[in-house]
């Protein structure tokens, strides 16, 4: 089955990245290059974290530019900023997220499934910087595609490796192993469409000393903002009680949790007052923040009777 959300994301690959594949895929770029291509992909492919010193620099100014996707190097210097601001959050995300997992669950050459995995940030990184053997799941055929050239140009192959499937259907794709040490999910719960049947599969992946971990932005009940987000992206946000519900149901154990809500707002904000942003969802996202109903959250579990 390919949904709605996959064809949306398909779709923002083509119009927003494909033009730029030819610099992206361009054997005698450098490492810096590169990353410097990446950087305009992986912008608004998870959201920020972190409100750090340039940040409160550019609110002083008051001139705000969130970015979508755009050609960092047509920007004027201001706007560069901003863009280079707006990485380096979801950076400081991506980071932080591995960070609170070490904590908790080893990282070192461990079988990792990252689920939804986008422009692959967390699995990069994981191989990267502790040698884990990264599968990353992604329904989008173009970002399969773009992450299968990744893997290439980083010379990855063998630690890191894509496979095309939905997240909904997990009992029946074929995965690099029968068993993940470790199973992530950076801003793809949402796209979960029954949550008990995602997470008794999640357990069956899992082995037993396993460690699910995600963030993901819920609901704490029901409001226009969370209804015109899911509308606009095609998702199905969820209950934060009811997702720690289903935790429980299906023998998990929480071990950690962490609000991230006031961190989250400053991405927002910034990517709000931005000239190219479109400006719909990113109010919906600061409405939802401001009255409470959209949290944005890090769980971490293992299976039950597991420390
Ligand atoms: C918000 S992005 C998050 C990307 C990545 N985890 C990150 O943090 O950068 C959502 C990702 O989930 C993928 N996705 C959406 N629905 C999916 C499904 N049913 N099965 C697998 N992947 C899906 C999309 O293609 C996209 O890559």
């Amino acid at each position: 089955m390919y949904t709605k959300a996959a064809q949306q994301y398909d779709f923002k690959v083509k119009e927003d990245l494909l033009n730029q594949l030819p610099f992206l895929f361009d054997h005698s770029l450098t490492d810096k290059s590169l990353d410097e291509l990446l950087m305009q992909y992986y912008i608004f492919h998870h959201y920020g974290l972190t409100l750090h010193q340039k940040t409160k620099q550019l609110q002083r100014k008051n001139r705000y530019f969130p970015l979508n996707m755009i050609d960092i190097r047509n920007l004027k210097q201001d706007q560069e900023l901003i863009a280079r601001e707006l990485y380096q959050q979801e950076l400081n995300q991506t980071e932080y997220f591995i960070k609170q997992i070490s904590k908790y669950h080893q990282l070192s050459g461990q079988r990792v499934l990252d689920i939804g995995a986008g422009s692959g940030g967390m699995s990069f990184y994981l191989t990267e910087n502790f040698h884990c053997q990264t599968t990353m799941l992604n329904l989008s055929k173009e970002q399969v595609k773009l992450l299968k050239r990744i893997i290439t140009l980083k010379k990855i192959a063998g630690k890191a490796n894509v496979v095309a499937g939905n997240m909904n259907a997990l009992s029946s794709i074929r995965l690099a192993t029968t068993k993940f040490d470790l199973i992530l999910q950076n801003e793809t719960d949402m796209y979960i469409t029954s949550l008990s049947n995602f997470l008794a599969n999640i357990g069956k992946l899992l082995s037993a000393d396993g460690c699910y971990a995600t963030i993901s932005w819920y609901k704490t009940r029901e409001s226009q903002n969370i209804k015109n987000i899911d509308r606009y992206y095609f998702t199905a946000m969820k209950n934060l009680e009811y997702f720690r519900g289903e935790l429980i149901d299906q023998n998990f154990k929480i071990i950690q949790e962490i609000d991230l809500t006031e961190y989250a707002k400053p991405y927002w904000y910034l990517r709000n007052t931005f000239q190219h942003a479109k400006g719909f969802v990113e109010a919906e996202f600061i409405g939802g923040l401001e009255n409470g109903s959209l949290k944005y959250q890090l769980i971490i579990a293992k299976k039950n009777g597991v420390r």
